[in-house]
This record gives structure tokens, sequence and C-alpha cells, in this order.
């Protein structure tokens, strides 16, 4: 596969495969069949990546991968952190790498190309179906089948020109003619949609849906905003992302895409959307109008690879990377901000990645605790859709939720140690939304760090010094281990 561009899917799935990571399964229908196996893997102890070919009703050789970035070693070869990492080693692997990548990104803009295999197949007018490809319908309750989940759906800005590319669930609709995409208000996309419909009516838009999942991991996570999440990509490699520029929109494609397509918005163009089954675990929101994208041109290669990464229940398909994303980038947003004694930050996969993060902290004077738990709260990267902030010090791992709930059992003065900011930036998606409402939320700094007032006579934890239950252990170990 020498001649495979940079950031191809079928690369990624050749290396997975030989390393372990890979099943096949054959024959499974689109229609929830393949959204159950892969939600049955993901609950798995050690979940696979799957690739579902001869789905039924399809050609064989139509595939869809899910589940790419769901274990330690995907994730890390994902972002070339490395091969045998376990949780632990691509977290520290991670650290300090997404504000190195984010500084060095302008070094790799994209690398126009003239062709790529995606060209093999060039689909426009009234011949565009995207039904011509196994679409999932993932759950049962959805609105209907989503091509877009691990997707990558580029932008840009119309006064400054930096694309961006972001990771919208996107509906099929008018019987595979067309897509909506639901970037949420405020998201870079959603923004930079909005800047072109103000300066010239429409907005320019192309869109991958299979690729390395490198551009998944990107796209779905809060990359800081003026950064191309494709620039960023070339600096996670150390070379430039090859792409092939639209001829209508101008806007770059992934020359390692599958299956591709270029398009316009326009204000007035929408579709109901939704539900879908989302990253919170439930069905929230009534079925809404969303932009409906006019495709131009879709492109794809022969027997093409879908990615997909649908959410759910956590864990979910891309819970795990989400957690350990929004970790990294949380921990290096506190560190640059010049906050001092940030020991780690854990952004829990139960809560979605989102909802619920812990900090845990060298406590260096009064207030520090709080000012740690309020900025976390609201750092560009964690802000959206977060409920819970728990600071912890630095005997706490902020990764064991078993601790964490301890720190907050026995050092918390709840009429003291809980802050609630208001009209915070909540989502549509939030179960707890009104019908209607604005998507505000409210959200509670937990402070569980031992009062500082009273750090040095705080009560003792009761367990032994670490050094003489090793010691014990040496002694004792085999009478322990029966
Ligand atoms: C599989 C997947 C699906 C997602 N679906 C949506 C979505 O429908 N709408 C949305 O606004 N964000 C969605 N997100 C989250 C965004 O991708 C994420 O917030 C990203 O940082 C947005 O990028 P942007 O701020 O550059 O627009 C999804 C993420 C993933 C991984």
């Amino acid at each position: 596969m020498s001649e495979e561009p940079l950031l191809s899917l079928r690369r990624f799935i050749e290396d997975i495969e030989k390393a372990g990571e890979l099943r096949h399964v054959r024959g499974a229908h689109w229609d929830l069949e393949i959204g159950a196996i892969a939600e049955l893997s993901y609950r798995a102890r050690t979940p696979m990546a799957l690739l579902f070919d001869d789905i039924q009703g399809y050609r064989s050789g139509q595939r869809v991968l899910t589940g790419s970035t769901g274990s330690a070693e995907r994730l890390a070869r994902t972002l070339r952190l490395g091969e045998g990492l376990d949780d632990a080693g691509v977290v520290e692997a991670l650290r300090g790498k997404p504000s190195i990548w984010a500084a060095a990104a302008a070094q790799y803009p994209v690398r126009p190309v003239s062709s790529a295999p995606f060209h093999e197949n060039v689909v426009e007018g009234d011949d565009v179906n995207l039904l011509d490809f196994p679409v999932p319908r993932w759950h049962a309750h959805d609105g209907g089948r989503f091509i877009g989940t691990g997707c990558l759906v580029v932008t840009s800005d119309p006064e400054t020109g930096v694309h961006n590319g972001g990771c919208y669930r996107m509906q099929v609709q008018d019987d595979g003619k067309a897509t909506t995409i639901a970037a949420v208000p405020g998201k870079h996309g959603a923004q930079n949609i909005e800047r072109w419909f103000a300066r010239e009516g429409r907005a320019p838009v192309t869109v991958s849906f299979g690729h390395d999942p490198l551009l998944l991991v990107l796209g779905g996570t809060e990359v800081p905003g003026g950064v191309s999440e494709l620039a960023y990509a070339g600096a996670v490699l150390g070379e430039s992302v090859p792409v092939v520029m639209g001829e209508e929109t101008g806007l770059p494609i992934p020359a390692g895409a599958e299956i591709a397509a270029e398009g316009w918005l326009t204000p007035d163009n929408r579709r109901v959307e939704g539900p879908f089954g989302e990253w919170t675990g439930y069905y929230a929101g009534s079925p809404r109008p969303a932009l409906n994208l006019t495709i131009t041109k879709l492109f794809h290669r022969d027997d093409p690879v879908l990615l997909g990464a649908p959410p759910g229940k956590p864990p979910h398909d891309y819970s795990y990377m989400r957690t350990v994303m929004k970790s990294a980038m949380i921990e290096d947003a506190l560190v640059s901000m010049g906050v001092p004694g940030i020991k780690g930050a854990w952004a829990h996969e139960t809560g979605g990645g989102r909802l619920f993060i812990a900090v845990s902290i060298e406590q260096r004077y009064a207030g520090h605790s709080r000012q740690v738990g309020y900025l976390t709260a609201q750092a560009p990267t964690a802000a959206y859709m977060n409920r819970y902030v728990v600071v912890v010090d630095d005997d706490i791992d902020p990764s064991d939720l078993g601790e964490v709930v301890w720190a907050m059992s026995t050092r918390t003065d709840p009429a003291q140690d809980i802050e609630i900011m208001g009209k915070t930036w909540g989502s549509k998606l939030d179960p707890m939304l009104a019908p209607d409402a604005a998507p505000y939320n409210s959200r509670a700094v937990i402070d569980a760090c031992r009062p500082w007032d009273r750090k040095d006579t705080f009560a003792k934890v009761a367990q032994s010094d670490p050094a003489y239950l090793r010691s014990v252990l040496e002694k004792w170990g085999t009478v322990l281990e029966g």
C-alpha cells in the first residue's frame, strides 16, 4: 500500500489489523444491526475495531469501520504517540503535546495536490445518492440514517481564510441527495457558516466521510479557535496534509478521503433532523430544522470505507478518545494560563468527557483551588456542556472516580464548597433542558481540597506509609497472594 496518501483510512486499517486490534464482521444489516454489534463491542473488556463488509443490501467491499479509537493501542497509533502503550502510557505520552501541536500548526499548512484516489468516482447533480453507501441507522429511535459521525466538515473564516475542520452529526436527507449538518451554535464551524451567510448569503463546505481517525479525533475535539485542524494534523504528523482543493468551494478535501462531498449551505435550506442517540446517553431535544447541504459533487474510492463513530450511553464509540484528549487539553490549558501546581486533569468517560471533570492540584495559596475550578469550568476546551468540576488535592488520582468521590465526601462542606455558575454554555442535547428553553446550563465547582487554612492540621488519612507498605508486602506478599 505504499502509494496510499497520508491519512488514508486503508493504511490505518492495515496497521491495526497487524496489531491484532481489528475484527471483521460480514453480513450484518445497516438497519440497527451494525449499531448494536458495535455497541456490544464498546462494552467488551477489550473493545476491538470492527470492519463491516458484505452489508445486507450492499455490494461486497462497501464497508463501515467502527471503534477506531477505542483502545490505548489504537488511540496511541492514531496520535502517532508510538506502539505498545497502555492507558497510562498514552496519557503520559500526550501530556503537553496539544499545546505544542497547536503552536506548531502554522508551520504545516495543507499541501494541495491535483488528484487523489477518491477521484476514482465523481458523481454530480441528480446522480448524487448518499444511500449508495451502507449508511447505518445506528439506534432504534434515531430519526434517520446518519452518514456523518466520524466525518470531517471543512469550513473557512471568510475574513482570514483559515480552515476549520469539525465533526458534526449528519443525517441523510432528500432520499440521499443531501445531508443536514448539525453544528451547534458557538462551535467554530457554526461561526464560520454564520459569517459566510452574513457576507455572501451562502457558505461553502467540504466533507470527508472516511479518513485516518486522526481527523476524527481532531475534528471532534476542541482545537483552539483560529487553528486549522488540518494544519494541526500536519503538526501531529510532522508533515503537511495533502489535500485536493474543491473546484467550486476552494476548500480542501484530505487526499486520503474514502468518500467526500463538496457543496453549499444557504440559510433557507433546512430539513428536520434527529433525534439521535447522543453522547450524554440520551435522546434529548425534539427533531428540529438544521442546515441542509446541497451537494454539488460527490467523490468516492472504489469499495469505500465509511468511518462510523456513533455516540450513545457511555462507553460509546469515541468516549475513550474524548476522555483522553479532553483531559490532556484541559491540563495543558491550565498550565499555559500560568496556573501553578496542576498535577492532573481527568474528563471522566461516564460524563461523556464533558460533564464531570476532576483536577488535582498541589495547593499553593488561599483561593488557588477555587481559581482552578472556575478556570476549568470556563476554559474554551471544557466550557461546552460541563456540569461538574471537582478540584482535589494531589494525593487524589483525578482519574479514579472512587478517590474523587471519597475526597468530595470527606473534604467538602457542601454549604461552603460548592459554587454554582449560572447561564453557562449548555446544549440542546442536555436531557435536563426544558423544551424550548435557551441552551444555557448551570454548573457546580466542587472544591474538594482540604481547606487551605486547615491544610496542615486536617485529619490525617488513615492508611499506612507507602514505603512501610512496600516493605510489608515484600515480607508478607506470599501469604497475601495465597
Ligand atoms: C462523532 C462526533 C459527533 C459529533 N457531533 C456533533 C454535532 O452534531 N454537533 C456539534 O456541534 N458537535 C458535535 N461534536 C463535537 C464537535 O466535533 C466538537 O465540539 C468540535 O470541537 C467542534 O469543532 P469546532 O469548534 O472547530 O467547530 C461531535 C463530535 C464527535 C467526535
